[in-house]
């Protein structure tokens, strides 16, 4: 059964039904003798990226942070620091076997997702892991059934479908005012932060691939792939994806960690309109045109519309904090979040196809 075709939503203590198998249960009415309104959480990696979620589930109404794992002591205490109440501990199963905790959110290196996250929906735990969902399609579908069996939520950190930028982007293009989208550009660019697991595309391309992927709601019919290893030669640090949905858009992605700036930019081409968004702007996000070229093929010529410029008002709420108040919505009313496993499943195929290709251009 399908989550949406519940009628009736469930609470987070569905995670505790003991008619299940394998799974870590309280003794029957433990759960109400602890905070109904409060979900425990345990985070598991405070690196570069983990102390951006504990921060912002630490402010998070309805949210009790209780437990941080890390291997890395000195990370540890720095999040000890901040938040004193919280327990520390070097082993994540600390964690992931703890009663008390009802969401673990992973933010570690893609190779342990798999592994912290299967331990984790085995527990009965609601699982939050950071983007790519997995390293690999198997494991990845693995996880997306394990949660659908036990009846958990799983969600992906597909950060940028929860900014306002992407949100608006959405309903510009929905709301007809680019007419038919013709293709799209995306560059995440920059000097680093060199992975050592995965190559660039694993690293960034999970973010382009999240909001094409919500902005256009098609299939991806066909996949291009193309890159080049300058610094390491294990992987590659400058690659382009080229993409055609069934619905006919085309989508250019370029991410690069050996590039002189910062570049996270995105152009939208439809027939009525265009739209750039730069990521690096402060405020003014979004730049919407309606310009658009027509062509008479009587005549052989060309006409060029140049009409209105303007910049959309966004909402410029810090994305995580949307992105894990969503999450605690769908644990508490059994809602498949927008980031499901299922989409974070979508980008891992592209991903793992794309190094089929790589390997494939190299040759
Ligand atoms: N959504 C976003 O915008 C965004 C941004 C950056 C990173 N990320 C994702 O966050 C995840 C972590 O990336 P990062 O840049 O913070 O990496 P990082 O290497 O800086 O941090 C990972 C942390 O995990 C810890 N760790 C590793 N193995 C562990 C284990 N067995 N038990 C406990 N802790 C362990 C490490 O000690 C380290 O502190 C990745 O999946 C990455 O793709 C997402």
């Amino acid at each position: 059964m399908s989550r949406n075709s519940r009628s009736l939503p469930e609470t987070r203590l569905r995670s505790f039904d003991t008619s299940r198998n394998n799974v870590s249960s309280p003794a029957a009415g433990e759960f109400f003798r602890r905070d109904q309104s409060m979900l425990k959480a345990g985070v598991i990696g405070c690196g570069y990226w983990g102390p951006n979620i504990i921060r912002n589930l630490d402010a998070l109404p309805g949210v009790e942070l209780i437990y941080v794992a890390d291997l890395n002591t000195e990370q540890l205490a720095k999040q000890k620091a901040l938040y004193p109440y919280i327990k520390t501990t070097t082993n994540y199963l600390d964690i992931i076997t703890d009663r008390a905790i009802d969401i673990v959110l992973i933010v570690t290196p893609v190779n342990t997702h798999y592994r912290f996250a299967k331990e984790a929906l085995t527990n009965g735990k609601h699982v939050f892991v950071e983007k790519p969902l997995t390293d690999s399609v198997q494991t990845s579908k693995e996880l997306c059934k394990l949660a659908d069996s036990m009846n958990l939520t799983l969600m992906v950190g597909h950060t940028f479908v929860y900014t306002g930028a992407v949100r608006k982007m959405k309903e510009i293009i929905d709301s007809g005012e680019l007419g038919t989208i013709r293709y799209i550009t995306s560059q995440r660019l920059n000097l680093g932060l060199y992975q050592k697991d995965i190559n660039v595309l694993w690293d960034l391309a999970p973010h382009d691939l999240s909001i094409a992927d919500y902005l256009i709601g098609s299939q991806i019919t066909k996949i291009k792939a193309y890159g080049h290893r300058d610094i390491n030669p294990q992987l590659e640090d400058t690659a382009f994806l080229n993409l055609t949905y069934s619905t006919g858009e085309k989508v250019y992605i370029m991410n690069s960690w050996l590039y002189p700036e910062k570049v996270r930019k995105m152009a939208i081409v439809g027939t009525k309109g265009m739209m750039i968004y730069d990521d690096m702007e402060p405020e003014k996000k979004i730049k919407v045109f309606h310009k658009h070229v027509d062509f008479s093929k009587s005549e052989i010529s060309y006409q060029y519309e140049n009409g209105k410029e303007y910049f959309p008002e966004l909402i410029l709420k810090e994305a995580l904090s949307v992105e894990l108040s969503h999450f605690t919505d769908c644990v508490l009313n059994n809602k498949e979040p927008l980031s499901s496993g299922n989409k974070g499943l979508n980008v891992v195929k592209v991903l793992e196809e794309s190094d089929l290709l790589l390997r494939r251009n190299q040759a």
